[in-house]
């Protein structure tokens, strides 16, 4: 597995013209964001001694990984708090990847009915109050890094409210599974999380 990250600021390695393509008409934003991550993205295959080629996107944006390979793109910020990474593994060794990055800010109050499910806000209603919001924010990556990891094999489209997620804060980690059917532990997945002063980023993997 190899990963790689980028700040503002970072050199970024050029489109190839497939990829320019894909953002050709975007705002400066999503231009930034979309070269960071295949800037993330071509690094890391390098490490697993991939050759650099276009890394396209699905019509639904999920990106068309290599053969043989598994991965995830995130970005978060805007300007001086811009920021992306990407991980990826091969697929003999792993079956899937879900990364995804926020800024280290709480969730806004009025969202977490939708991304809570009750026993996640019953975890974070008992936390002390500077932590809940920020714990919330971690639901809402974790449960997006999920979503990332679920969709290249099954296509399936998720809520919020679909996917359950218990956090063992002082562990660094997350258990995160689908809360509807088919409820079997195929996508149990494992998580870790880091947080800092700016970022949060959760990351799951499922395994071979
Ligand atoms: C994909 C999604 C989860 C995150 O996108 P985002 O908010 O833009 O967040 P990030 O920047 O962290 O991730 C974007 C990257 O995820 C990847 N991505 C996009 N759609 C994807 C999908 N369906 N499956 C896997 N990866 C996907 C792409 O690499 C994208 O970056 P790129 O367009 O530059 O290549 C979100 O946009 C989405 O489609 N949500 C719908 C479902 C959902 O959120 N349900 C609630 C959680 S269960």
């Amino acid at each position: 597995m190899a990963s790689v990250e980028v700040a503002f600021g970072a050199a970024l390695t050029p489109l190839f013209d497939d990829e320019e393509s894909l953002v050709a008409r975007a705002v400066d934003k999503r231009r930034w964001e979309f070269r960071a991550g295949r800037h993330c993205a071509r690094l890391a295959l390098g490490e697993l001694g991939m050759s650099a080629a276009p890394l396209l996107s699905s019509p639904d944006r999920a990106p068309i990984w290599p053969a043989g390979i598994v991965g995830s793109i995130t970005h978060t910020g805007a300007g001086s708090h811009a920021y992306a990474a990407a991980v990826v593994a091969r697929s003999d060794e792993v079956r899937a990847l879900g990364l995804d990055a926020e800024l280290a800010e709480p969730l806004a109050e009025g969202l977490w009915p939708r991304v809570l499910l009750p026993a996640e806000r019953a975890f974070v209603d008992a936390l002390p109050e500077p932590e809940r919001g920020l714990v919330a924010m971690l639901h809402f990556s974790a449960k997006e890094a999920f979503y990332k990891c679920q969709y290249p094999l099954t296509r399936r489209f998720l809520e919020f409210q679909d996917v359950e997620v218990r956090f063992e804060l002082e562990r660094n980690s997350f258990r995160a599974r689908l809360q509807v059917a088919p409820k079997n532990d195929d996508f149990a997945l494992a998580g870790q999380f880091a947080w800092g002063d700016e970022l949060l980023v959760t990351a799951v993997e499922l395994g071979v």
